[in-house]
Parts: structure tokens; C-alpha cells; sequence
């Protein structure tokens, strides 16, 4: 039995599933879930934009088209907000009582998707997640690395090969998609022992077991102060 188990009021552990349109991040997000609470864990599995009420209102007016001109301040400020009633409302309350959160997207994709892709610069989109979160970060962000040709083959395509619309980021030119996965590897880069990098193109399974492994060796680790 893990320390977590024997007293729920550790603080838990907070994974963060990050990469480009199409990656399979849910996919792995919903596998690590499963393998979690297979091993008696408690497990919070959510994503942003959303994991409130108000933060899906929030996803449906920053991802649909027809929402009128959606300028990139707007947009940051957009996937703060319900960051901000994420965190507040969701992720540190379950971290508190000791639950394992597996959380697809986090303030990574912020700092890719606004502050590089939309050139608002990564310090300006940082300090206003900083405001956000307060401060919060992830024990270990898994990204999973794909090329803006690969993810978007993957993500205009349904398993019955029947073709699925992009919404209004994924739908940008693959110039973009290469600089949010440039930006992404770069912050890997920066600070290797917060990050597992796996390449997306993998298969599913081989995936699974680098990232159960990951996360093993995280659960042994001290709990760094949330
Ligand atoms: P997501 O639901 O992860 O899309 P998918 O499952 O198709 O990968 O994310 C929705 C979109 O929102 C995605 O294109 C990335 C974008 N996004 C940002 O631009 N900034 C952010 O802070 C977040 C969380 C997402």
C-alpha cells in the first residue's frame, strides 16, 4: 500500500497531459486514469479549457467558429478564466484531499498556443496565469510530441474514416501547429526533470507503459509543496 493510501490527506499528485491538436492526449490522459485507480487511487480526470460550468461556457466561446472576431488578448484572457475556476474550484481542492489529478492541457498550452502561436510573448501570458493559478504547477507534464502534418491526419480522421471538423485552433496552418510543438519542446528542454517526453507517433500500448513507468517513480518520490 502507497503513503498516499494509508493517509488521504497527502497532498496528491498533479499529471499534466500536453502536445499538439491530435496528439492523443485524451486517449493516455483516460488510460493513466484507469491504471491509477487500478492501483486503489483516487483520480480526478479533467481538461481545460473546461472541468467547471462556467470553464465549458468558457471552451465553447474561445473553440467555436462563429463566436465573431476573437483577438488573441481575449483569447489568453479567455483560457485564464477558466483556468482560474479550474484550479480554484476543482484541482487544488482534490490535490488537498489526496487525489491523483490527470489534467489534459494546463498553462504549458497557454504559453504555446497564445503566448508563441499568437506571439503575445511567454512572459505576458505567464504572469497572467500566474494570477490564475496562484502559482500552481504540475509534478510532471507528459508531452506527447507530434508533427503538425501527423496531428492533423490524426485528428481530421475518425476510426471509422469518416472526416471530423476542426475547431478554430486546430483549424490555423500548420506554421502555427510547428510553433506551439518547437515551443512545447523547448520548455521540455528547459526542465527535463518536470517533463516526460514521448513521441505521439508511438503506439498506444508502448505509450501506456513509458508513462505508467513515469509516474511510478513519481509516487516515490517527496510531494513538493502545491
Ligand atoms: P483540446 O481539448 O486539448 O483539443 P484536442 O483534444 O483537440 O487536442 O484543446 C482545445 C484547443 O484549445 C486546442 O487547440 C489547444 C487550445 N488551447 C489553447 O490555445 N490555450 C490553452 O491554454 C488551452 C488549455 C488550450
Amino acid at each position: 500500500m502507497s503513503l498516499k493510501q494509508q493517509n488521504p490527506k497527502t497532498t496528491g499528485r498533479f499529471i499534466v497531459f500536453e502536445g499538439g491538436d491530435g496528439a492523443g492526449k485524451s486517449t493516455q490522459a483516460a488510460l493513466l486514469s484507469a491504471a491509477l485507480r487500478k492501483n486503489g487511487h483516487r483520480v480526478l480526470q479533467t481538461r481545460e479549457p473546461g472541468g467547471t460550468e462556467i470553464g465549458e461556457k468558457l471552451r465553447s466561446l474561445v473553440l467555436d467558429h462563429g463566436q465573431g472576431t476573437v483577438d488573441a488578448r481575449t483569447e489568453a484572457l479567455m483560457y485564464a478564466a477558466a483556468r482560474a475556476a479550474h484550479v480554484e474550484q476543482v484541482i487544488r481542492p482534490a490535490l488537498e484531499a489526496g487525489t491523483m489529478v490527470v489534467c489534459d492541457r494546463f498553462v504549458d498550452s497557454s504559453l504555446a498556443y497564445q503566448g508563441i502561436g499568437r506571439a503575445l510573448g511567454e512572459d505576458a501570458v505567464r504572469s497572467i496565469n500566474e494570477f490564475a493559478t496562484g502559482g500552481l504547477r504540475p509534478d510532471l507534464t507528459v508531452l506527447l510530441d507530434v508533427t503538425p502534418a501527423a496531428g492533423r491526419s490524426r485528428r481530421t480522421t475518425s476510426i471509422d474514416g469518416a472526416p471530423v471538423a476542426e475547431d478554430r485552433l486546430e483549424s490555423e496552418p500548420d506554421e502555427f501547429h510547428g510553433r506551439i510543438r518547437d515551443a512545447f519542446l523547448h520548455f521540455a528542454d528547459r526542465e527535463p526533470a518536470r517533463y516526460l517526453v514521448l513521441d505521439a507517433t508511438d503506439g498506444v500500448d508502448t505509450l501506456a507503459a513509458a508513462i505508467d513507468g513515469a509516474i511510478a517513480a513519481l509516487e516515490t518520490a517527496p510531494a513538493e509543496d502545491q
